[in-house]
């Protein structure tokens, strides 16, 4: 394979994916920590529309009002809005169990199905609970089939190898987490959003995702959704080409970026996840309960038992979660009226080199 062409996009991913020696953060941009800015990136609040969802039903989805989020763009990203952990205390427990427990079952797709029989990846949760449970007192070389996960895909399954997805490979998209990309989309100006396919990504300290632009679906007119929880870590975001040298900023537990208009086909990448700067297990939002008085009988927000979420949390001890949804089609558009998609053959599916590890992306482990 020839040499991978250097370029701004690529030096940046390779220094911040770096752990020795460690790369200064302070030029990382952190929208949780505006006041000490020292990426030199001008934001600005960005423009919601807080009619668009009522309160109730904000909050139902487990977020806060529309009024009250921390809502950021970018002064060369037209269409880009970082919107800084906008979940109420407690209600990140849900979507974190959702992506552990639920979200990877059958007829759900996931990276274990690329070598496995279906028997083995049937129930990834209850073959792994009782191992996260008794994590810390287990060998380190044991791991279970839940920290074995890289990757689930949702709806429309998105083809690894011929990057594409098709009418023909499709489940149910979950309802609970359309209805909380539908009310994020359209806070954000996008009334018509509907989550048709989403891609779940499984982080560990020595996982990074390599520079890649989505541009798989059929409709670029709505926005890319990107949901995070659990670890820190670095974002970069670049430009329409990969020349352009990206910006670098933290993304946190809960917080949530949406890309559109020209920032929805950007070059992108995940060179770094980080452990709490404090050397807690967990970032504090995740140590949170649910207020009293949470109207969990009228809300899509599932109460998260003591014992589901002991499982949870020794999981993201050591992990990210970040759950992308997209909109495939556009309204009327079916996959017959697309031309054929060029196929590549893919070596490996499963989630290690696919071709170098900074241009692909798939999550790459780097032991
Ligand atoms: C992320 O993990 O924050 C980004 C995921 C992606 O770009 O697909």
């Amino acid at each position: 394979m020839a040499a991978p062409v250097e370029d701004a996009f690529r030096r940046l991913f390779k220094l911040y994916k770096r752990k020795q020696p460690l790369v200064e953060l302070s030029g990382v941009l952190d929208f949780s920590r505006l006041e000490v800015n020292g990426s030199g990136a001008k934001v600005h609040p960005a423009k919601l529309s807080h009619s668009s969802v009522s309160d109730q039903d904000i909050q139902s989805a487990g977020l806060q009002p529309i009024s009250k989020w921390k809502a950021y763009g970018l002064e060369n990203y037209p269409g880009f809005i970082f919107i800084s952990n906008p979940f109420l205390p407690g209600c990140q427990h849900h979507w974190v169990k959702q992506c552990l427990k639920l979200y990877p079952q059958k007829p759900n797709v996931c990276n274990l199905d690329m070598h496995m029989a279906s028997e083995e990846t049937s129930d990834l949760w209850g073959k792994s609970q009782e191992q996260l449970r008794h994590k810390g007192s287990r060998k380190k070389e044991s791991r279970s089939l839940l920290e074995k996960l890289r990757w689930v895909t949702l709806g429309y399954h998105y083809n690894w190898n011929t990057k594409s997805y098709s009418s023909d490979h499709h489940s149910l998209f979950p309802t609970d987490l359309a209805v909380l990309s539908q009310h994020v989309a359209a806070a954000c100006g996008f009334s018509h959003f509907k989550a048709e396919a989403g891609i779940l990504n499984y982080y560990y300290f020595d996982s990074s995702l390599g520079i890649h632009v989505d541009e798989s679906e059929l409709d670029f007119s709505q926005p890319l959704l990107s949901f995070s929880f659990g670890h820190s870590a670095i974002f970069l975001l670049g430009g329409l080409k990969r020349e352009e040298t990206p910006l670098p900023m933290f993304i946190h537990s809960g917080d949530i970026m949406v890309m559109s208009g020209i920032s929805r086909l950007v070059h992108h990448a995940v060179p770094r996840i980080l452990p709490c700067p404090d050397g807690s297990a967990l970032p504090y939002c995740l140590t949170l309960s649910l207020s009293e008085g949470f109207p969990i009988g009228s809300s899509i927000i599932d109460l998260c038992s003591k014992e589901d979420w002991d499982v949870c949390a020794s999981y993201l001890c050591e992990s990210r979660i970040n759950m992308t949804i997209r909109q495939v089609l556009g309204a009327g558009q079916t996959f017959s009226t697309q031309p054929k998609q060029e196929t590549y053959p893919c070596k490996d599916c499963e989630g290690s080199q696919q071709q170098d590890s900074e241009d692909t992306k798939k999550l790459t482990d780097s032991s």
